[in-house]
């Protein structure tokens, strides 16, 4: 393991005196990358920060282990798989894309059969899947769908039938396509989801209700098992992570809705970050620089949390992305040889969307005793139809709040009124919101994770603290279990049973 004295040693100034000392910060802390314009002026890092920071990834092998990732070595070594979401955009090993690309191409004609609607009408797309297999799709179709008026989208995953409720009192059973998205195909709320849709269309009529179905998945023998036609499945590589999987068929509602050009704009611009992100030296390379900050805080400053807000709706999504994609890749408490960490590893990631956000948890950020670096996103060019004064308003709130939370304010005959500053922001500014960038701007996320979990010396890749929990629940539905008194009891309070 790298050594983290040598940064933790560096002086710590305060903002302002860091810009008062540089006149070159701004121009050091900034960056422009695929659209996006990377503001970092406003933490604590520094050039020589930023120097000890690439000691370190030398230290940990940073290079050769992001060429292992990229060339399609088995780097997630728990489950001895390659990582290959960066194959599905075009870049890395070889065989990996060309697979990927017959998978694509199998996506791309099956869509054109639905336009064609060579299974009868499609005006609805019910997905049904969770995590991994949710997130992402909701986030593009969110984001970018709105300019695209064919195709309702809807994207199902909890198992609170609430949610599926809601969409079949919308959605007309004779005209929608059911997408079951699950990596593995046995994860039990999808399963019981589709399951439920099924019965759906049957109830009201539908006569081939699997003829309507598409599965999107990395287990197809399961997925022609449970009914769906060898020719509606369409897989992807087991080396494409759950999170890091909307490049691939798990993003087959984006594609249908967005369409198939901006389905290849959004792999495109992904695939531009990944060349920066394997090409740059590390001082002008967005996503190691954002991992150094991330790391500087939790490991010298103990941040226990990072808090990015979207000053954009299209963006509202993001946080919960994120927050997959961060904590489950980076949660954990080993070394990618079994031994404890001994530190912290990714800090929790919350957030949520300005300005809504400035009048609920700001409070917080500028007087609270949590020091919490804060992420701005904002795009440049508006996307709404009012006039531009929203807009403005809206970006001078997100940069305002970046200057408040550095500059603070004194104010010792009134302590409650005063602001201590020197809170940290990077704001990402990106030009526009259009699948381009937006494949960029996730594609900077999931390498900066990377670099996170290199240099902490974890696997980013694996997700076993996950599975303990879904086990009790799946002996609890079989009336099995053993559990404590607590959970007993809840479960007899829900569902009934003897007394003692
Ligand atoms: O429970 C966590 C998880 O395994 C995620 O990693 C994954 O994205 C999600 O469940 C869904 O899994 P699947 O795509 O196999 O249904």
């Amino acid at each position: 393991m790298a050594d983290w004295s040598t940064i933790e040693a560096l002086p710590q100034e305060r903002l302002e005196a860091l810009f008062a000392a540089d006149p070159a910060r701004l121009k050091r802390l900034t960056l422009d990358v695929a659209g996006i314009h990377f503001d970092w002026a406003k933490t604590h890092l520094t050039p020589e920060m930023i120097a000890a920071f690439e000691q370190l990834a030398k230290e940990s092998d940073l290079a050769g282990k992001r060429e292992a990732m990229f060339s399609g070595a088995h780097v997630n070594v728990t489950e001895d798989r390659p990582v290959e979401h960066t194959a599905e955009r075009g870049e890395g090993n070889p065989d990996s894309v060309a697979r990927a690309g017959a998978y694509h191409a199998r996506m791309r004609a099956l869509i054109d059969a639905i336009e064609a609607e060579a299974f009868g009408p499609v005006n609805h797309i019910l997905h049904v899947g969770i995590g991994g297999s949710a997130l992402g799709p909701h986030l593009l179709v969110d984001a970018l769908g709105r300019d695209f008026d064919r195709y309702d989208v809807a994207i199902v995953s909890n198992v609170d039938g609430m949610a599926l409720d809601d969409v079949f009192e919308r959605f007309d059973p004779a005209t929608t396509l059911l997408v079951v998205a699950s990596k593995t195909f046995t994860t039990t709320e999808t399963m019981m989801n589709a399951e439920s849709v099924i019965a759906w269309m049957e109830g009201a009529g539908v006569e081939d209700p699997y003829g309507r179905v598409v599965a999107v998945t990395a287990a197809p023998d399961k997925a022609i098992e449970w009914g769906v036609d060898e020719t509606r499945v369409v897989p992807f590589g087991e080396g494409v992570g759950g999170r890091y999987s909307l490049w691939s068929s798990i993003g087959f509602p984006a594609a249908i809705k967005l369409g198939w050009d901006q389905f290849e704009e959004l792999l495109e611009g992904a695939a531009e970050m990944d060349r920066h992100f394997r090409l740059s030296a590390l001082h002008e390379n967005a996503p190691a620089l954002g991992a150094f900050a991330d790391l500087y805080y939790t490991q010298v400053r103990h941040a226990e949390t990072r808090a990015p807000f979207a000053y954009d709706e299209r963006l509202r999504l993001l946080p919960s992305y994120l927050q997959q994609l961060e904590m489950e890749s980076n949660g954990k408490g080993v070394t990618i040889d079994g031994k404890p960490v001994g530190r912290p590893t990714a800090p929790i990631t919350w957030g949520g969307v300005g300005t809504d956000a400035q009048h609920a948890v700001f409070q917080l950020l500028h007087q609270g005793t949590h020091l919490v670096p804060v992420e701005f996103l904002a795009v440049i060019e508006a996307g709404d139809t009012l006039p531009e004064d929203h807009h403005k308003n809206l970006l001078l709130n997100a940069f305002a709040q970046g200057a408040a939370l550095m500059k603070g304010r004194a104010n010792p005959d009134d302590p409650a009124r005063a602001y201590p500053g020197d809170r940290p922001s990077s704001t990402l500014l990106l030009d526009r919101l259009d699948a381009r960038t937006l494949g960029a701007l996730i594609a900077f996320y999931e390498h900066r994770v990377f670099v996170n979990g290199v240099l902490l010396g974890i696997n980013s890749f694996d997700q076993f603290g996950v599975e303990l929990g879904k086990e009790m629940a799946k002996a609890a539905a079989k009336g099995g279990g053993d559990f404590d008194p607590s959970t007993d009891d809840l479960i007899k309070r829900a569902f009934g049973g003897d007394d003692d």
